[in-house]
């Protein structure tokens, strides 16, 4: 099993590119369920979850070829058993995003009950509940859900009952070939959502008022094919800035769009970096000044994201002063605070949604084990500020959401390497 092995100390500097989004390249495969015409999907990332994603599709009988640029055409021409096993599901929650475009194109589907990061029970209920009110007939069985809709769905007004981004993906996709006007009520407004919403329309849906909390859509017979350029991918580009920051750095990430990231950079000015942007750019400037520790408090967008939280807990740690971090988002996902405290911080966990950091003056390398995706990316920012070798072991987690991690630091002159 492989292992990052980072020595510490070396504030990062140089500039790197910023890969396309994980979390729009994702439901934008699986949206492409919706049409029989191709689509090519450009600046896709090279991660084990979007070759998951594309392993299931091909699982279902779509077509799916990378060209040379890297761009990933999909045809949905004719498909097999519109089956997402457990198997392919287990491993990633967005699996489960392939049931609204299934159900709302051949009016059934069998896709297991999701699996994905240890954190927190993430239910789907809202995903159901929103395809139940549009008429899909949906039953559990053994882990399975087994929807129905053989006429069709029917569009309706969905309320959810709490801000979902894969629920309001899942739906906005299933509505696109709805009968009628789908209201949906209370929706996320994450950047993702809004990259999904304009690849749908990209294919000709009639869609409207994504990026707000109630998206309006009118079903079409059918979609046509199309090419769409994903987003960038915010949680990547404000992972390094992080790392920058904490080394006391100063880095440039390029191929980033700061409109997405506006909630960090402030946190990350409040901690006292110097920030400058421009249209696909951002740079963060730590050189020579003082990193103070910053409370934070997860929310969905525009808030502060949760896949940050991980990252800004490893920032405080080697921060002067205390900070208390909230997670209002998912339970159980301060499983990162044991291994960051193994290399030296001192961070308490008060129930299943808050942590007190008190900052300390350095961390020495250790090994430590990396738990679910974003907490392996604190550990890695707390390697790169610990003094001596820091090995992190199960780093499959990393590379389900950060292409080529150690080539990317390498760039800004990180010590990092591989190791099996
Ligand atoms: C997506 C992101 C993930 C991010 C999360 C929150 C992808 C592939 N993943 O995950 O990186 O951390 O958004 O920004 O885009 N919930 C319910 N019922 C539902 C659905 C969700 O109660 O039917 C709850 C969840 O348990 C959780 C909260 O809603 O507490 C938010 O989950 P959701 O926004 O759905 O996260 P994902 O789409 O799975």
């Amino acid at each position: 099993m492989d292992k990052l092995s980072i020595t510490g100390g070396n504030p990062l500097s140089g500039r790197l590119r910023v890969s396309g989004a994980k979390n729009s390249t994702l439901p934008i495969l699986a949206g492409t369920l919706l049409t029989d015409q191709p689509v090519t999907i450009c600046n896709a990332p090279h991660l084990h979850d979007v070759t998951t994603m594309i392993e299931l599709l091909g699982s279902l009988g779509v077509e799916v070829v990378v060209d040379e640029k890297l761009n990933v055409e999909v045809c949905a021409r004719s498909l097999g058993e519109l089956l997402a096993p457990y198997e392919l599901v287990k491993t990633m929650r967005a699996s489960f995003l392939v049931l609204g475009p299934l159900v709302a194109r051949f009016g059934q589907a069998k896709v297991s009950l999701p699996g994905g990061c240890a954190i927190g029970s993430r239910p789907v209920d809202q995903h159901l509940k929103g395809l139940e009110a549009m008429g899909a007939d949906i039953e559990v069985v053994d882990g399975y859900v087994l929807a129905k809709a053989p006429a069709g769905l029917t569009g309706r007004d969905v309320y959810m009952d709490v801000v979902t981004v894969g629920g309001t993906q899942n739906l906005m996709m299933a509505a696109c070939l709805a009968r009628g006007t789908t209201r949906l009520y209370n929706c996320a407004q994450e950047p993702e959502v809004v990259d999904l919403g304009n690849f749908l329309a990209t294919l000709g849906a009639k869609i409207q008022g994504y990026g707000s909390s109630v998206i309006e859509i009118q079903g079409v017979e059918s979609l046509h094919g199309g090419t769409h350029m994903v987003m960038p991918d915010r949680v990547e580009a404000g992972t390094y800035l992080v790392a920058a920051a904490a080394t006391g750095g100063c880095i440039r990430v390029v191929d980033a769009d700061p409109t997405t990231l506006t909630a960090v950079l402030e946190k990350l000015q409040q901690a006292g970096a110097r920030i400058t942007t421009g249209d696909d750019w951002i740079e963060l400037d730590m050189r020579d000044r003082q990193l103070r520790a910053v409370d934070i408090e997860t929310a969905p967008y525009p808030g502060f994201p949760t896949d940050m939280q991980a990252q800004f807990m490893a920032l405080n740690a080697v921060a002067e002063g205390a900070a208390t971090i909230r997670e209002t988002i998912f339970e159980n996902r301060f499983m990162h605070v044991q291994e960051i405290n193994r290399l030296g911080a001192n961070i308490e966990v008060h129930g299943q949604s808050m942590a007190v950091v008190h900052g300390v003056d350095g961390l020495t390398g250790a090994p430590v084990m990396a738990t679910d995706l974003r907490a392996s990316s604190s550990l890695v920012i707390a390697a790169l500020v610990a003094h001596g070798t820091t090995v992190i072991d199960r780093i499959y987690h990393i590379d389900r959401g950060y292409e080529t991690i150690e080539e990317k630091l390498q760039q800004v002159g990180a010590q990092v390497q591989r190791v099996s």
